[in-house]
């Protein structure tokens, strides 16, 4: 039975549209998917404990081994990890927070990103690689090539790069709403229509990839 995990990172409750892109895409996987199982993970209602030593050494350290301090993070981490391994397809909503993540995923990355879940480089195999990952991402501006801020994008660069030590790179597509701002930043105003355009792409293609049998 499929298993989509949708994660949104956007610290916004009104307006959002990582998390407005991200519902649509669940929207329709669900309708396409209807004996499926739905799997929510709200980082902004319910961050991520940042990975600390204890987490981190428990991951390397045989069960029967942990300490204490080490069994309650890897309690955390390991949840996480079990989460996503069930899941088929993966779908983060994920805003641009100068220039780059929301800190609430990027807590989320470290704990899921460990010596277990790594890819093994011979043979490209891994507990988590060639899952369907989905990227709904917002930004306020454009990074789009020729632009002159294409340089300052570390969102998709960022995500892009980290998903593929664990594999989650190997089926990953984005779904990118660019110049989000310019319904409310007097400066981007001349970029609405093109903000309107991006917006009704993103929509649409949210939703073609949900309908996609997997
Ligand atoms: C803390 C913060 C930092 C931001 N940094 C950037 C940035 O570096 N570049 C950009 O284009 N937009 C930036 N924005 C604008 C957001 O990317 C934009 O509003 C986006 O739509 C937020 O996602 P959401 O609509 O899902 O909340 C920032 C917004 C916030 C709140």
């Amino acid at each position: 039975m499929a298993q989509l995990l949708h994660l949104d990172a956007s610290m916004r409750w009104s307006g959002s549209v990582s998390r407005e892109l991200s519902a649509a895409y669940a929207q329709a996987w669900r309708a396409a998917h209807p004996d499926g199982t739905y799997v929510y993970r709200d980082l902004a209602v319910d961050p991520v404990p940042h990975l600390d030593e204890a987490s981190f050494t428990a991951a390397a350290t045989p069960d029967e081994d942990h300490t204490d301090e080490q069994r309650v993070g890897w309690k955390i981490s390991s949840e996480l990890i079990d989460e996503l391994i069930e899941a088929d397809t993966v779908l983060l909503g994920v805003p641009m927070y100068n220039f780059s993540i929301p800190s609430t995923l990027k807590a989320w990355l470290d704990r899921i990103i460990t010596p277990g879940t790594a890819l093994n480089r011979e043979t490209g195999e891994g507990p988590l690689a060639g899952k369907r990952v989905v990227v709904t991402a917002s930004r306020g501006g454009s990074y789009a090539p020729g632009t002159p801020r294409e340089s300052f994008e570390f969102q998709e660069r960022y995500l892009r790069a980290v998903l593929s030590s664990v594999g989650l790179d190997q089926d990953l597509t984005f779904v990118n709403a660019e110049l989000t701002l310019a319904r409310t930043v007097p400066a981007l105003a001349q970029f609405q229509d093109l903000a309107a355009e991006s917006l009704e792409n993103a929509h649409r293609t949210a939703r073609e990839l949900a309908a996609e049998a997997r």
